[in-house]
């Protein structure tokens, strides 16, 4: 596979560092497991997205408790800057993480909050790479705020948005359509930015046979993933039809973790906030031929993944620390 080296990601060198932002949703605690194992895992900071605020943050404390991850975990934004809340329960359950049977919790959440977590930490930790993995309302309020912290940081890499079909509108993608606005100040902060959008991520195959390699490590954070992936299938085939999907969280982190996995091409992404069929869309600019950076392009747009090794390392994670 062709890969374009992305400034900043770190192959080869030493573990990046690494703040995690999510809404857990099987694919958000995927990729803290990778995220832990692959890198230094600095914070973890939860947004309203897949399910409230209070629900994810409690998926994100059961999942760093499951898989040894001793990182903070900093509860931020229940609602979207401009938007009426909205969730994900006809694909993640009204919990998040219905389908999986977890552990009494033992964690607690961190008193201080995501927006001065980052901000405090992006000021004093050099090179530091954000991962969003949800609605981008904890990330925008923070450069808001802090307008610095985009040229501090090493990178922001997120899940959001697609350069083809969406998944919750014909064109929109989740994390974007719940937070819209959050999405634009992210996109125009001048931060180095890497999207890890669904024409990717649906790379990630989410399928029966995924379950059976994860229940197959026979540990208790793979038995758990096991059942949250046969919840996720149950709930996609009621909605959609059919039995699949991406594990698109993951991407993000690979990105970073695994730079050689993904190949981006830098381009011009805007988003849409006034459509009446199209709020919430990232319009990626790919006039340029395939593979042709725009020099000016404020986003290095992530378009093919290798699937198995991308598998490959999220296993080894899963056996390692489960
Ligand atoms: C994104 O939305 C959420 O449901 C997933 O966790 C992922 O971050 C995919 O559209
Ligand atoms: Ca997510």
């Amino acid at each position: 596979m062709a890969v374009e080296t992305v400034p900043g990601a770190g192959a080869g060198g030493p573990r990046s560092r690494l703040i995690v932002d999510c809404d857990p949703g099987l694919d958000d605690a995927a990729a803290l497991v990778l995220a832990h194992h692959f890198a230094d895992l600095v914070a973890i900071t939860t947004v309203g997205g897949n399910a409230p605020l209070s629900e994810v943050t409690t998926n994100a404390l059961v999942t760093a408790q499951v898989f040894g991850i001793d990182a903070e975990v900093h509860p931020g934004a229940a609602r979207p800057l401009v938007a009426e809340p909205r969730h994900a329960a006809e694909i993640h359950g009204a919990s998040g993480f219905e389908g999986a049977t977890v552990p009494p919790l033992t964690r607690t959440a961190s008193e201080v909050g995501a927006v001065e977590v980052l901000i405090e930490t992006i000021r004093a930790v050099e090179g530091l790479w954000l991962v969003p993995m949800g609605p981008l309302t904890n990330v925008a309020l923070a450069l808001r705020q802090a307008p610095d912290l985009a040229r501090r940081l090493a990178g922001i890499s997120f899940m959001g948005g697609s350069a083809g079909a969406g998944n919750h509108g014909p064109v929109v993608e989740f994390n974007i359509m719940v937070d819209p606005e959050a999405a634009a100040v992210v996109l125009g902060s001048g931060a180095r930015i890497l999207m890890a959008g669904l024409d990717l991520t649906r790379q990630f195959v989410v399928d029966d046979g995924l379950a059976d390699s994860l229940r197959a490590i026979a540990n208790p954070g793979g038995a758990m993933l096991a059942d949250l992936v046969v919840g996720y299938l149950d709930r996609v085939e009621a909605v959609r039809g059919a039995r699949g999907g991406g594990l698109h969280d993951p991407c993000a982190v690979l990105a970073v973790t695994h730079p050689g996995l993904v190949a981006h091409t830098r381009r011009q992404v805007g988003v849409e906030l006034t459509g009446t069929l199209t709020r919430g869309m990232t319009v990626v600019d790919q006039r340029l031929p395939p593979g042709m950076d725009d020099p000016d392009g404020n986003v290095w747009h992530g378009h093919t993944l290798d699937h198995g090794a991308a598998l490959d390392a999220l296993l080894t994670a899963v056996a390692a620390c489960g």
